[in-house]
């Protein structure tokens, strides 16, 4: 298809910040997500986007974060002390994923989900593959047709459990969603339900797992940095093993600023697309009404003039110091506007959850010379795996 990039900090910020209904992002996002995850929030747009997003902010407030990081912490110190035991090489991307999946099957659904929990995570991989395949017709043996039976089947399990969860109750992000409403204070549908949980699993799964692959190669690759986070994690000063408490999450700054490094050089969602719905003048061009239009965030995130030496991973880009003066478009891993990622907090929370069980205990590093290769469409991934170490620590 034939798509306009409206390129550097001002194209993002005139294709996400419009306050005049200019561009779709239902239209722009649909070819790719259309079939699988319809009726999602980026799949809405305008006043019914609004009163959707208002409905789903509850379940990413304070307290329920609260609840997640439990299943968080959990959930990765198992995992961490599983792959300690194992072979000292390992290929970090397989690992994550599959970890990032079984986080999100606790955080997101609950501890108990049954024997059905298999089946789930498996018709939610077959959509997320789908959704970047390049065959889009659901034709028999094809990525696409194997991503609809899976969402047939993960609607049906929503469908079913959301009254029973309604009875019940809990603390993952499913039961916060059952319980919550719309502005008149009626629940949301359970159809309503079973689309935006299947929307938020395929939102947080393959960009958490690309953000913290990038963040752990950039870790191996640069060791001083790595010792310097290590350092933090272990200033906290917590018994080995323990959970992080969500209230020393802001104390470890310097973590925050080198995922956040890792974001720029690698940004997990490297372009977002939409539809004009008018014509518009973007740089002294005139666009037609019905234009696909998009703009490049890993361009912006590599342009010279705004970040000098783009290559260079340098965390300290990130002090408020450093930050004062550069355009506020200049980064945009989470995007921003009326559909700035819902999940920032909670990406933030599960980065910083990781690092510390990581840090703590093992360190990573990469064979000498080994550069990791990136594959950056349609989701950023390391094309090998990405080879590393794991050591433990003292
Ligand atoms: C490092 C991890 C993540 C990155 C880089 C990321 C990036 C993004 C970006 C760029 C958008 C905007 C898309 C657009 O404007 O077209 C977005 C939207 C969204 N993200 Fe994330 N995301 C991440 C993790 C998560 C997580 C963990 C969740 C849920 C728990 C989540 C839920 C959402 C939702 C619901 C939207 C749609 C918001 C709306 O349309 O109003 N994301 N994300």
């Amino acid at each position: 298809m034939r798509s306009v990039a409206l390129l550097g900090p001002e194209g993002i910020g005139r294709l996400l910040f419009d306050q005049t209904k200019l561009f779709s992002s239902a239209e722009g996002w649909e070819p790719f997500l259309g079939l699988l995850f319809p009726r999602g929030l980026m799949l809405m747009d305008f006043e019914e986007h609004r009163l959707h997003r208002r409905a789903l902010s509850v379940a990413f407030k304070a307290e329920p974060l609260k609840a997640y990081l439990a299943a968080l912490n959990d959930g990765i110190a198992a995992r961490l002390a599983q792959w300690r035991q194992g072979p000292r090489e390992m290929l970090f991307y397989p690992a994550i994923k599959q970890l990032t999946l079984d986080l999100a099957a606790t955080s997101f659904l609950g501890a108990a989900l049954g024997p059905e929990v298999e089946a789930i995570k498996r018709a939610f991989i077959d959509m997320v593959a789908a959704s970047v395949a390049f065959i889009r017709k659901p034709l028999p043996g094809t990525a696409m047709r194997r991503g609809v039976e899976g969402r047939a089947l993960i609607v049906d399990y929503f469908s079913r459990q959301a009254p029973l969860r309604r009875e019940r109750g809990g603390s993952d992000l499913f039961a916060q969603l059952c319980r919550a409403t719309h502005e008149d204070g009626s629940l949301m549908t359970v159809r309503e339900i079973a689309d935006h949980m299947s929307f938020l699993m395929m939102a947080a799964h393959d960009t958490l797992t690309s953000s913290l692959s990038a963040f752990v190669h950039l870790l191996g690759a640069h060791p001083d940095w790595q010792e310097r986070l290590r350092a933090e994690v272990v200033g906290l000063g917590l018994e080995p093993g323990e959970a992080l408490p969500f209230e020393r999450l802001d104390e470890l700054r310097l973590t925050e600023m080198a995922f956040k490094e890792a974001m720029r050089l690698i940004p997990p969602v490297i372009s977002l697309p939409r539809r004009a719905t008018r014509e518009f003048e973007f740089g002294g061009y005139r666009i037609p009404a019905g234009t696909r239009v998009n703009t490049s965030i890993l361009f912006a995130h590599r342009m010279p003039e705004i970040w000098p030496e783009p290559e260079r991973f340098d965390p300290l880009r990130f002090t408020e110091e450093a930050a004062r003066g550069r355009h506020r478009f200049a980064y945009a891993p989470f995007g921003g506007g009326a559909h700035m990622c819902l999940g920032l907090n909670f990406a933030y929370m599960q980065a910083k959850c990781f690092a510390y069980h990581l840090l703590a205990g093992t360190g990573v590093s990469l064979a000498p010379g080994y550069r990791p290769p990136w594959q950056m469409v349609p989701i950023p991934k390391p094309r090998d795996g990405l080879r590393v170490t794991l050591d433990p620590r003292p």
